[in-house]
């Protein structure tokens, strides 16, 4: 979660995404596809995972302009075995086919109880809670296994450089009436994107996320945007890192391997600016299950845990989600803060996009 935003300019939700769909509007999406990925980009915005909201509009233009990222594409069946269904993305959008590979499980989840999608070959898939949530509002249980492939960011536990993604871990629990559970952490001790955006506001990163190019510790975000690189620790730091390294490694498997996508080694690295995402979700129906009291066993257990006494400093426990719930609620309310760095890359990028320098004055003019 970035709380540290507060001071940064607020702007309307709903007027960010009129400015995110102009943008790609103006490169060559079709309305829906800028549609689909300015709810996913200020969606990630108001849960506040900045990280991966607007601020990642820069990359996605210099992956377009690079020819990686394929506007218009659409999730394509490859293989089909009824309650397996393998998917690509072909490069296209991974607001587009991710939301379409989630469709089709969904449709399946349907008729069989249960499906298992391997999406390969995507675009940046963004916030994976994303997906979870459209499968939860389907009534369903999901559990998403993804790999950032070819892009290595996070040392190994033990290692000193970076061989692995952030690859993001996710799991949902769906509530009639309530809002679902929802899991979601990069299985890196913290997301990338949050060091870009610790960078971007001259802020350190909390110690134990980070080691510098000589496998040193460093608070120092700077080791993940200029050389000579550090790398990002797994998830659980110095004690508890084998964890979170053994997570990212089924990510990868799961997610680059079973899905026929690719894992992160010598052959497979990343020369772009493209970040290609494999997803191995599983979607569930929970009815499908001999368990009548599940939601009440699951709301149960949260209320329990919530009782507990507080540990000094603390100000509540939440449940998974909750976090992004309470956010979504403030900045509904309040607007979306985008730091001055950050509204000048988005601002660049609008420009290489196609905008005209007076179009994308105005927008700013209008916004700030
Ligand atoms: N597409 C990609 O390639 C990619 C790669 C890495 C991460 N991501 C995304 O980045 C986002 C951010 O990941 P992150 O690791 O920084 O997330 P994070 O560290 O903020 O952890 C988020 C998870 O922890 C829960 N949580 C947060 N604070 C809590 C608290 N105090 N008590 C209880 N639960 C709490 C949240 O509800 C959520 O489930 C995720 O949405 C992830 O999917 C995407």
């Amino acid at each position: 979660m970035n709380a540290a935003t507060t001071s940064a300019p607020r702007i309307p939700a709903a007027r960010l995404h009129e400015y995110v769909r102009a943008i790609w509007e103006q490169a060559g999406s079709s309305a829906r596809e800028a549609q689909l990925v300015a709810d996913h980009l200020v969606a990630a915005n108001l849960t506040g995972h900045d990280s991966h909201g607007v601020g990642m509009i820069p990359r996605y233009v210099e992956s377009l302009r690079e020819h990686e990222l394929k506007l218009n594409g659409h999730a394509s069946v490859v293989k089909d075995v009824g309650a397996v269904l393998t998917i690509d993305g072909g490069k296209g959008f991974g607001q587009v086919v991710a939301q379409e590979a989630m469709e089709h499980g969904i449709e399946r989840v349907k008729k069989l109880g249960v499906c298992a999608v391997a999406l390969r070959n995507a675009h940046h898939i963004g916030r994976i809670g994303h997906w979870a949530e459209q499968c939860a509002k389907a009534g369903f249980v999901s559990f998403h296994f993804v790999n950032v492939a070819g892009d290595p960011l996070v040392a190994s536990f033990g290692g000193a450089d970076r061989r692995i993604g952030t690859n993001p871990f996710c799991a949902a629990f769906p509530r009639a009436g309530k809002a679902p559970l929802v899991l979601d952490f990069a299985t890196s001790a913290v997301a990338y994107g949050k060091t870009r955006v610790a960078y971007n506001q001259g802020k350190q990163v909390p110690p134990g996320s980070l080691i510098d190019h000589e496998g040193k510790p460093t608070v120092e975000p700077k080791v993940m945007m200029e050389e000579p690189f550090g790398a990002l620790m797994p998830v659980g730091g110095q004690a508890g890192g084998h964890k979170g390294f053994g997570l990212a490694a089924m990510c990868e498997i799961f997610g680059g391997a079973l899905s026929g996508g690719y894992t992160t080694h010598e052959d497979t690295l990343q020369k772009t600016s493209a970040i290609i995402n494999c997803m191995l979700s599983v979607i569930v129906d929970p009815a499908a299950f001999d368990a009548p009291d599940a939601e009440a066993e699951a709301d149960a257990f949260v209320e329990w845990v919530k009782a507990s006494p507080l540990v000094a400093g603390a100000e509540r426990i939440y449940a998974p989600g909750e976090p992004e719930r309470v956010t979504r609620a403030e900045r509904e309310a309040n607007g979306i803060p985008v730091d001055p760095e950050t509204w000048r890359q988005i601002h660049a990028a609008a420009l290489k996009a196609g905008l005209s320098q007076e179009q994308a004055d105005n927008w700013s003019a209008h916004l700030r």
